[in-house]
């Protein structure tokens, strides 16, 4: 979604804010901006459309500036146009600002701010920050720093969620940048700063970062950065460094991160499970002191997450009631946080969350420690929001992931929760230790298979050239097959737009089986040996009716035929995921290229989702 940087220092401003902002295209975006200070006035270049169209703007490049704030925006107060776009400023020019995030109280500001005289240009919720932070300016405001106190009084004024920046011709030499419910990072450089929504904006620039708070400011001078709470008083920070290269943010030689991300799976794999599963010793988790005690007193387990995060969730609801027996319950964050979830101190919260932003996985993890519940967060983000709010923290080391269709941190979190798993039954004695360290070798040999399913990658790309002019596709699977039909089938939807529904091969019968007809496609998973005969029948009553039928096993199968079989090495059936989602990521993508679609950047679709 909305993407943000700022730059101060010595350097010409615009080439690293639009730098900065196509580091940003892959949260997903509809317009894109810049204003920067340029002889004592504010300059303000934007558009609708890509990131690229702004380098045809008549005298951006020409801008000398040293400081300046940039913005990608996701549509959501008014449709995307030039004049919906950020920056925004207020009425007389003075103040300039980038917001992320939506302000709930707009209209009620929006008319309070008509009556005192000021109009307004576009439809967006933000400019009503510009114009508050003027109205406050100009009627005078106490305090050491006078842009801080009236950008903290507009930032009083506000309810929502917000990260803004702001600059002024009045005060030429700083930036000024809060945040509240979404996210803010500052880069440390030599004489100079940066800003950014996402590290990887500014990760060529810097490794060293600061965490913003929510509802804590920054001054951010060339030399220095200042930080002062809700009330203003000024404290320090602690800088963090952030040990991802800068180069895992480029394409590396691949066509689309997507493609690059697939092939990253098994090291994504190794780096998250190395030192934490060793054969032959007890798992072990830096940071997360779970005790004997507290694991017996819980009456269950939420895992609450959204999209391809929730599948992970779904498929360690198997791994954690088998190996652990404690009940477990996976809700999608947009309605746990509404159902008034019966949770409380006996209850274990887990979060998983690539970006560790989205708004509504955030939201969930509030009202869950409101209630007493302990939480562990799960997130591919150092420092992320969720990360901050849960009271443990167990990261995946996937690296950054840029594409908006999540791959190798769906697979390093089925791993990580695999792991944690093991971690639990161990402390309890829950399960036979010779069987845990079997379950263990099988996982410490995924990455290697992992790697055999890719060489499969020639086979796949055909099978998407049959099928990639088809409108319609039904994903079915048994057990934790069936969460794979819906990762797989989430896949086809997000990156081909081709309709595709995910079943409980049991299921089919009940229903949708009456939509089967001549040549319609429908995939099968059979990776549970127990399971396999029942969902091969469920396949063949689909074959009778004409379906046009794809498999992917890792089983022997004999009397049967189907379209297209591909066939992925044997493990333990509850870590098969992590090798069985594999084939549909690759048919997701190459049915996306064969249809020349924006695979990176699917249509309306956002990588971090950080509204409601
Ligand atoms: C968006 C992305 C998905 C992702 C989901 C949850 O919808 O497009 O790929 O699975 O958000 O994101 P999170 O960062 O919380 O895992």
């Amino acid at each position: 979604m909305c993407g943000i940087v700022g730059y101060i220092g010595s350097k010409k401003a615009v080439p690293v804010l639009i730098n900065g902002l196509h580091c940003l295209e892959y949260r997903g975006y509809d317009s894109a901006g810049i204003a920067v200070l340029e002889n004592k006035n504010i300059v303000v270049m934007k558009d609708k459309g890509r990131v690229a169209n702004l380098d045809n703007i008549s005298g951006i490049n020409d801008l000398s500036s040293s400081i300046g704030i940039a913005h990608t925006r996701w549509a959501t107060h008014g449709k995307p146009s030039q004049e919906n776009s950020h920056p925004h400023m207020d009425n007389s020019n003075q103040f300039a600002i980038v917001h992320n995030g939506i302000i709930e109280n707009y209209n009620e500001l929006r008319e309070f701010l008509s009556n005192n005289g000021y109009h307004f240009l576009s439809q967006t919720d933000t400019e009503v920050i510009p114009n508050l932070i003027h109205y406050h300016y100009t009627k005078g405001v106490s305090g050491k720093d006078t842009f801080l106190a009236a950008v903290k009084a507009a930032v009083d004024d506000l309810k929502g969620s917000y990260a803004i920046e702001v600059i002024s011709n009045l005060f030429p030499d700083r930036v000024i940048v809060v945040r509240k419910d979404s996210p803010l990072v500052l880069g440390k450089g030599k004489e100079e700063n940066y800003i950014a929504s996402d590290i990887p904006a500014i990760l060529s620039y810097t490794k060293d970062f600061y965490l913003l708070d929510d509802n804590e400011y920054a001054i951010i001078s060339k030399d220095h950065i200042q930080f002062f709470d809700s009330n203003l008083v000024e404290h320090s920070k602690e800088v963090t460094t952030i040990e991802w290269d800068a180069t895992a943010a480029e394409k590396n030689g691949y066509e689309h991160f997507m493609l690059k991300e697939i092939h990253e799976q098994p090291n994504a794999i190794r780096e998250t499970i190395n030192n934490r599963l060793q054969l032959g010793e007890k798992c072990t988790f830096e940071g997360l002191t779970i005790t004997k005690e507290y694991l017996q007193s819980l009456n269950k387990i939420c895992i609450v997450a959204c999209g391809t995060a929730m599948h992970a969730g779904l498929v360690a609801k198997n791994i954690i009631e088998k190996l652990c027996r404690i009940p477990v319950e996976v809700d999608i964050a947009s309605e746990f946080r509404y159902r008034d979830p019966i949770i409380d101190e006996k209850t274990l919260c887990i979060y998983i969350s690539q970006s560790g932003e989205t708004a509504d996985t955030l939201a969930a993890l509030k009202l869950s420690k409101s209630k007493g519940c302990k939480t562990l967060a799960i997130s591919n983000v150092i420092g992320s929001s969720i990360t901050r709010e849960a009271d443990f923290t167990v990261y995946t080391y996937a690296g950054p992931e840029i594409a908006v269709a999540s791959t190798k941190a769906y697979t390093a979190q089925v791993s990580l929760l695999a792991v944690l798993a093991i971690h639990f039954a161990e402390i309890l004695g829950s399960y036979a230790q010779d069987k845990l360290e079997e379950l263990k070798a099988d996982i410490s040999r995924l990455p290697t298979k992992l790697e055999t399913v890719l060489g499969l990658e020639k086979s796949i790309a055909e099978i998407a050239q049959k099928i990639y002019t088809e409108h319609d596709m039904y994903f079915l699977g048994r057990g934790t097959d069936y969460y794979v039909a819906m990762e797989g089938s989430l896949k086809v939807k997000e990156l081909s737009y081709i309709h595709s529904e995910a079943y409980a091969s049991g299921e089919l019968k009940h229903g949708t089986i009456a939509l089967i007809e001549n040549g319609i496609t429908v995939i099968g998973i059979l990776t549970n040996p127990d399971l396999a005969p029942k969902s091969i029948s469920n396949i063949q009553e689909v074959v009778s009716r004409g379906a046009k039928t794809f498999v992917v096993t890792n089983q022997e199968l004999t009397n049967v035929s189907f379209d297209f079989v591909i066939r992925i090495p044997e493990t333990n059936s509850l870590i098969s995921p992590i090798l069985s989602v594999v084939p549909f990521q690759l048919l997701a993508y190459y049915i996306s290229t064969a249809k020349g679609l924006d695979v990176d950047k699917p249509r309306n679709l956002a990588k971090s989702v950080t509204v409601e």
